[in-house]
């Protein structure tokens, strides 16, 4: 898309909509700045404000609120791209990129990973998806990944995909990508015994940051989940005694998915509710929430045959960051190694 082209209308399915980068039309190396309105301002602020509240940063992981303050964001303002290179290539090395393209296609996103080159689109989303946005804008990129860049933990974890993608098979790709979309996008990592939220799609999506706090508060009160034991263990048993059920509703999403049936939050999220019953699963214990968790399961995550762009109605816990660079490694390693 050039800048004089209309954006492409959202239908539900990003993964299909994705652009190529043309270098052609894409922001200079000398001219990565925009000027931004004052209503987009203004927009970036109440997103930033909308967050960084203390009930709702006590559920964020400690590497994402550390890289916050390393970023040093101005909640008022929308960073320019020098500014945030500023704050994070001395630090890992990565450097941030400036494109028109509001949702690049994997080849080219992890052709940029490999020169440790993180992609910021120029869109912001607008007043009326403050709630939700099924897009990544401008918002979810800085504030939602970049906090992480100035880290050599994220860092190191973003390194992995790149060289495995670009030797990967087509089928392993999309498990790649799967793999990626529910770790640095919608992944939940345990610290201090506590699930906290890890991935920028939850931490920039208000809608899915507050469901997944909920879902936390609630595995508690229907006592699914004592927080006086062991967190992990606990939800891995709870998985492993649900686990048909679990990939029963996985294939039935991407089911109603692929019939074009979610196309939007609401749809999806209604769908989904009428699955349980199609497929006679009680919504309670385990299945009671409005999300379900589950430990970062490769194989479950490898079967998600596509990414539901609309709507999460799954999120994966690593119990460790330490946990979460190895699950990677044992599928992305052995693929990066064939180069
Ligand atoms: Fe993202």
């Amino acid at each position: 898309m050039t800048k004089n082209q209309t954006p492409p209308i959202y239908t539900g399915d990003i993964a299909s909509q994705g652009q190529h980068i043309d270098p052609e039309h894409e922001y200079s190396t000398e001219n990565q700045e925009i000027t931004f309105s004052s209503e987009q301002h203004e927009i970036w602020a109440d997103l930033f404000n909308g967050v960084h509240q203390p009930y709702l940063l006590e559920h964020l992981c400690r590497e994402f609120k550390d890289g916050l303050s390393l970023l040093e964001l101005d909640p008022r303002h929308i960073p320019t791209v020098a500014y945030l290179n500023d704050h994070i290539t001395p630090r890992t090395s990565w450097r941030i990129e400036r494109t028109v393209v509001r949702y690049t296609l994997a080849d080219d996103w992890y052709k940029k990973f490999a020169q440790r080159i993180f992609l910021i689109t120029d869109y912001l989303r607008t007043r009326d998806q403050m709630e939700f946005t099924p897009e990544p804008d401008m918002f979810h990129d800085i504030f939602g990944h970049l906090p992480y860049l100035t880290k050599e933990f994220y860092a190191r974890i973003e390194d992995k995909f790149a060289p495995a993608y670009l030797l990967a098979t087509q089928e392993e790709k999309e498990v790649i990508k799967r793999l990626a979309w529910y770790s640095t996008e919608f992944g939940l990592v345990v610290e201090d015994n506590r699930f906290k939220v890890f991935g920028a799609g939850i931490i920039s999506g208000r809608a899915e940051l507050a469901n997944t706090i909920m879902e936390f508060y609630r595995l508690s009160r229907d006592t699914v989940i004592d927080y006086t034991g062991n967190v992990f263990e606990q939800l891995n048993e709870q998985f492993l005694a649900h686990k048909n059920d679990v990939h029963r509703l996985i294939d039935g999403v991407n089911d109603l998915h692929r019939h074009g049936q979610m196309s939007s939050q609401d749809q999806g999220w209604n769908v989904v509710h009428s699955l349980y019953e199609t497929l006679k699963i009680d919504r309670e214990g385990y299945f009671g929430g409005e999300v379900i968790l589950a430990p970062f399961d490769v194989e479950t995550i490898a079967r998600i045959p596509k990414t539901v762009y609309a709507f999460n109605p799954m999120f994966f816990v690593c119990e460790s960051f330490e946990q979460m660079d190895e699950l990677l490694d044992s599928y992305l390693k052995p693929i990066a190694l064939r180069g």
